[in-house]
Order: C-alpha cells, then structure tokens, then sequence
C-alpha cells in the first residue's frame, strides 16, 4: 500500500523518534508498505517519520546511484547497487573520515536541492528485518543516505544543515511546500491543511 508522504511543516518531522521492540505490530506490512511508498516516489531512502510515525525505522534502496553508464567508475557508488536495506533502532556509533558535499533533496520536501557537508564514512549499529544485530561501516553515497535517513528519525531535516544564507533563499518555498501549495508525483499530506 503506497503511504502519503508527510511535507515539510509537519512538527511529526521535527520530533525525536524511539526505538521499537519486536512485538511491534504489523511490522512487515510497515516495512513492505514503506518500500512500495518510495519506489513509488522514486526515492532512495524514508525514514518512518515521513509517513507520520516517531520511531527509530528507515528503508534504503540506493541502486539508482549506480545506474550511470559508460562514465568512469566512482569510488563513492561502491557496492550502491545492492545497497537495499531496513535499518532498526539504528545507532551511528562513529562518523569519520573527509568532510564533502553533495546535493541533497528530500520525498518531504520536494523540489528543494542543496549541498549538504557530510563526512565520507559511518560505522552504525542497527537490527534488520529479521531482527539480526549489524554492526557496519558504509562510505560514500551509502553512508550519504543513511546519514541523511537517521537525521530524520533523530528530527533533523537536510535543509538544518544549510547556512543562514541559504535558509533564507529557499524560505519560500519550504512555506509553499508546508501550506501545500506544491504539485507533486506522490501523495503527500500537509500538516496545515489538517482539520
Ligand atoms: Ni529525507
């Protein structure tokens, strides 16, 4: 079942998330219904806030990365076409490695890109979807998304990374994206437009 989306605006975006035990119900249909929702917007990651819930899940599919033919191979796309992946409870436990930037966008706020500075490498903790502890390093676009994913369950959106200035530019449309005065592919819901 393909989920709307919740935009920019919603404080459900700003709020820590918790973690979740394994008796959670309907976990596997969450979790199917999440992948359905971003292939459906062509996503390459949603954190469980997005569809309007505060706990500690994301779902990564970075394959889209690696489909650029013929160019030279980019040491960040490393392993980017299998990076399918649930990420439970998750915990970054180390960011390391080069600073570098990368225009980021966001299924919550559509039609916004800006570079966002990241470090290259993470080493996170995280259960999978058959509740098997992971401890893993990811480096480049991987631990991109994954960065990017885990702010949001944390309550951090891409656009608190930008500088003043920046923020200042695109003010208007993160107010036309939170009145929902937008078009987009994918169902989205608006907080503002809640009754
Ligand atoms: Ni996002």
């Amino acid at each position: 079942m393909i989920l709307p989306i919740v935009a920019y605006g919603d404080p459900v975006l700003k709020k820590d998330s918790e973690d979740i035990s394994k008796d959670y119900p309907a976990l596997d249909q969450l979790i199917e219904n999440m992948f359905e929702t971003m292939y459906h917007a062509k996503g390459v990651g949603l954190a469980a806030p997005q569809i309007g819930l505060n706990i500690r899940l994301f779902i990564v599919d970075g394959s889209p990365f690696a489909d650029e033919e013929g160019e030279e191979p980019d040491p960040r796309a490393v392993g980017i076409e299998s990076f399918k992946k649930v990420f439970i409870n998750p915990v970054i436990e180390e960011e390391s490695g080069e600073i570098w930037s990368f225009q980021e966008g966001c299924l919550s706020i559509p039609k916004v890109r800006e570079n966002v500075p990241r470090k290259s490498d993470v080493l996170v903790s995280y259960y999978d979807a058959e509740w098997n502890l992971h401890e893993e390093r990811f480096s480049g676009y991987a631990a991109r998304i994954i960065q990017h994913e885990y702010d949001h369950i944390e309550g951090v959106l891409f656009t608190d990374h930008l500088n003043p200035l920046k923020k200042k530019l695109i003010q208007k449309k993160l107010k036309q994206i939170a009145e929902g005065a937008i078009t987009t592919d994918y169902k989205m819901k608006f907080h503002k437009l809640k009754r």
